[in-house]
């Protein structure tokens, strides 16, 4: 088993969605699923090409009301190439017979390659050795390589290649009823050297993408010159190029093709630039050997092995490839978030979450200058956010929980819950939580590189945008002595109402809380950080005064965080009310039931009712921060938190949560790696394969999930080889677990590259190369200094208590 690929042995109709939106290649910039080329929207079918940052907006009426939806648009589909000989059908897996079938997604190079024989009905056998590229080295190229050969026949063989800009959004059933339709032809024309030129535009963003193809045949190394026909009707053109085959006979069909949009950098006009980047590149194999050596770059830096379980090891560099096709160091000043689905479908409507906190810890310590980037589409829309907060009466930034083009937010107001065919209203947007995910992430950013001058300018600047807010947010409980937060979501949707209430939103979520008072002790600590020039820069234009300063010391000592008995934090007031789910009944009476909202709300009940939680909601503060730093935070509200509390409140809350976002998962084995091995193994192996074996039954062909695939990455580093990222050292405490023999991989701390490698015995840590020549790293509990160069080798002690 080579673990750099994922091979099919076979057609499957059936499963095609998962495996296109699996094989999904991009490079940060777009991504275009991995759909057969000859095939195009239809049951079996769903090509797709999405690009980073590529939304439109559209209206629906539903029960009366208008509703605006911000959707990634599905952009022209490039792929389209096909074959049928003379007088007979163009290929179509379903209508021939499959006489061998093996698709291979090559991760090591980022080809998608297919290799299949068919026999057509008048008994004509076609051989096809299909590759494909979305260049990682020349952002806006993509190519095709067919080598064809007609096994037993001879005569006239027509290749069809087009560029499709008729698509619609139409990858997820229960988007149906919205207006789906995005894009507005602008224009098909044929170049010079027979390119192909297609110019759409997006309905509302007024967005222009032009599309160029250029096809050539080849025989024996040499072009054929022959014979083309283009077809134009409104946003699609095609080209039918005919000649005489040989039975026998190999061709080569190479089909390269460039992209370019008025959202680009650098550009003039996008058709312009496409054409002029087609005519520049070269054929299919130049272009692959630039991309393969863009890709041994990129593994350079983000591998990571897993040495003794293949499987794992395979899905891991599944999980680190996907990463890699939705950000990469293409996305660097794109102004572009991390959509939670990645440029692999449609699902969410590729909007951005809080799935960042997942994200960036893998890459941080890989791909630092990409996460800083992403942190910058936040910071560009920090004045939509300080909009939205005014526009509610608060002061500072409130950032949208789901955010697309310009910040604003886009969630929806209904969506259809797919059992009932209900419209039910949502109140998910109410999660104002995903603000200290923000802040959570500026400063593990910077913990993570020292990127000083980031956080004095946008990261502070935000920072403390985030900070006012939850100051002003508050509301301060005279009887208590205590500051509340009312009225929001915890990541634990489910929950958004109490049963009965006519009130939206749920008061003094313990997470939420407990964040917001971190958010305003870490922003008093950064202003002492910064420079004071830039401190008082940033007081005065934020017109933050000292007693703004005193109130957010207070609220940080003095934050309300609600209690069940015997010290389980409540995950929100009124929880104690609500009653036990029957899990046992309901895991008898339904196959699956990760989406309990979904199955009540079919029955007419609803999930607020009843302690049962979507996902890690309280028990999320244990996997964002240590022990130590858990109980810093408590000891400043002057809460005593121990150890076994923690315990007591993973085993309440793990009784009490269905696993309806993937998410969860990552959480639960991050959590229980402290208490309980086995339980924590069992989560990682469900997460791990949760997108490649589809666990949801059904949400992977609408695209990845990101921060899982993300996470399991994280859960490798943080959890197994036990690094933590410190601000003045790297600690490495490792734990293999029993199913793993080694894992290594080489991290970026700080601007020093380390490689790390670790068994069930030794550790082996080598500093490569760095900015300054020396590091501090951290084994177990002793710090040592390495020279840059130095390579070290530690004894482990198997019976080793972990991590702090
Ligand atoms: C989860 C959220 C997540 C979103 C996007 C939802 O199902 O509940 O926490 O941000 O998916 O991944």
């Amino acid at each position: 088993m080579d673990t750099f690929c994922i091979t099919y042995n076979n057609w499957n109709p059936k499963k095609q969605k998962l495996r296109e939106a699996l094989c999904t290649l991009g490079n940060g910039y777009f991504g275009t699923r991995g759909a057969a080329e000859e095939s195009s929207n239809d049951s079996i079918n769903y090509p797709g090409t999405y690009l980073a940052g590529g939304f439109n907006r559209a209206k629906t009426k539903v029960g009366g009301r208008d509703i605006e939806n911000e959707d990634l648009v599905n952009f022209p589909n490039w792929l389209c190439l096909s074959f049928r000989p003379g007088g007979g059908k163009w290929l179509n897996l379903e209508e021939v017979e499959i006489l061998e079938y093996q698709q291979v997604l090559q991760m090591r190079k980022g080809i998608l390659e297919r290799k299949f024989s068919i026999k057509d009905q008048d008994g004509r056998i076609t051989r096809i050795h299909s590759r494909r590229l979305v260049s990682m080295q020349n952002m806006h190229l993509a190519g095709i390589q067919w080598h064809l050969t007609p096994v037993n026949w001879s005569g006239e063989l027509e290749i069809r290649t087009a560029l499709d800009g008729t698509v619609i959004n139409d990858n997820v059933a229960r988007y149906r009823e919205l207006e789906s339709t995005h894009l507005k032809p602008l224009g098909t024309q044929v170049e010079k050297n027979n390119i192909l030129v297609l110019q759409v535009q997006t309905t509302q963003s007024r967005l222009t993408m032009a599309q160029a193809a250029r096809t050539r045949l080849f025989h024996k190394g040499k072009e054929i010159r022959s014979e083309f026909e283009a077809n134009q009707k409104e946003g699609y053109i095609e080209q039918l190029i005919s000649f005489k085959a040989e039975e026998g006979e190999k061709y080569n069909i190479e089909k390269i093709v460039a992209i370019h949009t008025s959202r680009d950098r650098a550009v003039s006009e996008p058709s312009q630039d496409a054409c002029q980047n087609i005519s520049r590149a070269g054929n299919f194999q130049q272009m692959l050997k630039d991309h393969i050596d863009a890709y041994k770059f990129l593994w350079h830096r983000g591998d990571i092995g897993v040495i003794g379980n293949k499987k794992i090891q395979q899905l891991t560099r599944l999980h680190i490839f996907h990463n890699f096709q939705t950000i990469s160091l293409n996305t660097i000043g794109l102004d572009v978030g991390v959509p939670s689905r990645g440029l692999h479908g449609e699902a969410y409507r590729g909007h951005i979450f809080w799935d960042e906190l997942y994200i960036f810890p893998f890459l941080n310590l890989r791909l630092p200058e990409v996460t800083r980037s992403l942190l910058m589409y936040r910071y560009y829309r920090l004045e939509e956010a300080r909009h939205a907060a005014k526009k509610e009466g608060y002061r500072g930034a409130m950032f949208p929980w789901q955010s697309g083009s310009n910040g604003r937010e886009e969630s929806q107001i209904l969506h259809l819950n797919p059992e009932s065919g209900n419209w039910i209203p949502d109140n998910t947007h109410l999660q104002r939580h995903v603000n200290s995910a923000i802040a959570y992430n500026i400063w593990n950013y910077f913990i993570a590189t020292d990127d000083k001058l980031f956080l004095s300018h946008f990261g502070a600047e935000m920072f403390l945008n985030i900070a006012k807010f939850w100051a002003s947010k508050t509301t301060f409980n005279k009887k208590e002595n205590r500051y509340e937060i009312h009225k929001v979501v915890g990541p634990d949707e489910y929950h958004t109402t109490l049963p009965g209430s006519s009130e939206q939103g749920l008061n003094n979520n313990a997470y939420t809380n407990v964040m917001a008072a971190w958010v305003l002790q870490k922003a008093l600590e950064i202003l002492e950080l910064i420079k004071k020039s830039r401190k008082r820069e940033l007081l005065g234009n934020l017109t933050i005064g000292n007693d703004e300063l005193t109130l957010w010391k207070e609220i940080s000592e003095k934050m309300y965080v609600p209690f069940l008995e015997e010290g389980i934090i409540s995950q929100f007031d009124g929880y104690e009310g609500l009653q036990e789910f029957p899990w046992e009944e309901y895991r008898n009476k339904y196959n699956d039931i990760q989406r309990l909202d979904r199955i009540l709300e079919k029955e007419g009940d609803t999930v607020n009712k009843y302690k049962a939680s979507k996902q890690a909601d309280v028990l999320m503060l244990f996997y964002l921060f240590s022990r130590d730093e858990l109980q810093a935070i408590f000891k400043k509200l002057g809460i005593k938190f121990t150890e076994e509390q923690i315990k007591n409140n993973v085993q309440y809350y793990k009784e009490r949560t269905s696993h309806g976002s993937t998410l969860s998962r990552l959480v639960f084995s991050w959590i229980l790696s402290k208490f309980d091995e086995e339980m924590s193994w069992e989560n990682f192996e469900k997460l791990i394969v949760s997108d490649f074996e589809d666990i949801q039954g059904g949400t992977t062909p609408e695209g990845i999930h990101l921060g899982a695939m993300a996470g399991s990455l994280d859960l490798i580093q943080r959890n197994f080889a036990g690094l933590e990222v410190g601000d003045h050292a790297l600690w490495i405490n490792p734990r293999i677990p029993p199913n793993i023999k080694a894992i290594s991989m080489r991290v970026n701390y700080r601007n020093h590259w380390i490689y790390i490698s670790v068994d069930k015995k030794k550790l082996k840590i080598s500093f490569e190369e760095g900015w300054s020549n020396e590091v501090k790293i951290g084994v177990i509990d002793t710090l040592h200094t390495f020279q840059v160069g130095e390579a070290r080798e530690f004894k482990l002690s198997p019976s080793r208590a972990k991590g702090k």
